[in-house]
């Protein structure tokens, strides 16, 4: 059985002050979650929200870390930072990163790894553009990201990977639950292959865009998919805290 993961992504909203206004607001909704439940928030967020959900079960993620331990790299994080704050998780290679960072498969391999030699828990992210689902090459994209982005990882079990199809993402379009188990199921079957099944049948995958408190039932009721990754709706306390009691 994987235990579901429901992780908020913040993005680049709320300054420290409303970060902890917010997690304030969630944590008592949240005290009877049966999945694990998670806020990756800004960097300069990170010590005001670590004291924030001291005694809840909230835990916390970034958005990013840089792969190198330390040095001259004007503007990252190191994991050693995120280290001391209680960092846990990881969001490494979100479509927005690709998109506007330059951020590629070669670069969140080694972010990936970065991470898990610190023993923080990236969630990797991966997802095809509306116009390669549509010329019939998202399994091509997704395979290609797998073995790039995941290549030389020991234990595959160690990561939680978010698929999130780049047009479902802050569109209100979401991928329908069928749709979205399917490409899970791919994903697994991909990752099975490059490492061991017996391993992918335990890796945690969430779906993300759009998911939101009205559509989150009817996508977590689906054999593949273990959690979501929540843009817009982890950002309002009753709507994250509908998505993380989905099963109630
Ligand atoms: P969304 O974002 O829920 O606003 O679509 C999801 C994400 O980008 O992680």
């Amino acid at each position: 059985m994987r235990k579901a993961i429901i992780a908020g992504n913040w993005k680049m909203n709320n300054t420290a002050s409303q970060g902890v206004a917010l997690v304030n607001a969630i944590a008592p909704l949240v005290t009877d979650a049966n999945c694990d439940v998670v806020v990756c928030v800004p960097a300069i967020n990170i010590p005001a929200i670590s004291e924030a959900i001291k005694g809840t079960n909230i835990k916390l993620g970034a958005e990013n870390v840089h792969f190198a331990e330390k040095g001259a790299y004007t503007g990252e994080i190191s994991a050693a930072m995120l280290l001391e704050y209680g960092v846990e998780y990881v969001i490494i290679g979100h479509s927005e990163r690709r998109q506007y960072f330059g951020e590629t498969d070669e670069t969140v391999n080694k972010r990936t790894l970065t991470a898990l030699a610190n023993g923080i828990t990236p969630i990797g992210c991966i997802g095809e553009s509306l116009e390669e689902r549509e010329t019939g090459k998202t399994e091509d994209v997704l395979a290609t990201q797998i073995h790039e982005g995941l290549k030389g990882i020991e234990d595959i079990t160690k990561i939680v990977i978010a698929y999130e199809p780049v047009w479902a993402i802050g569109t209100g379009k979401t991928a329908t639950a069928e749709q979205a188990n399917e490409t899970i199921a791919f994903i697994r079957t991909t990752v099975g292959e490059m490492f061991c099944p017996k391993c992918a049948a335990q890796l945690r995958i969430q779906y993300g865009g759009s998911m939101n408190a009205g559509n989150c039932k009817e996508l977590m009721a689906m054999e593949e998919i273990d959690g979501g990754l929540i843009g817009g709706a982890s950002l309002k306390a009753p709507d994250f805290a509908a998505i993380v009691n989905f099963d109630k």
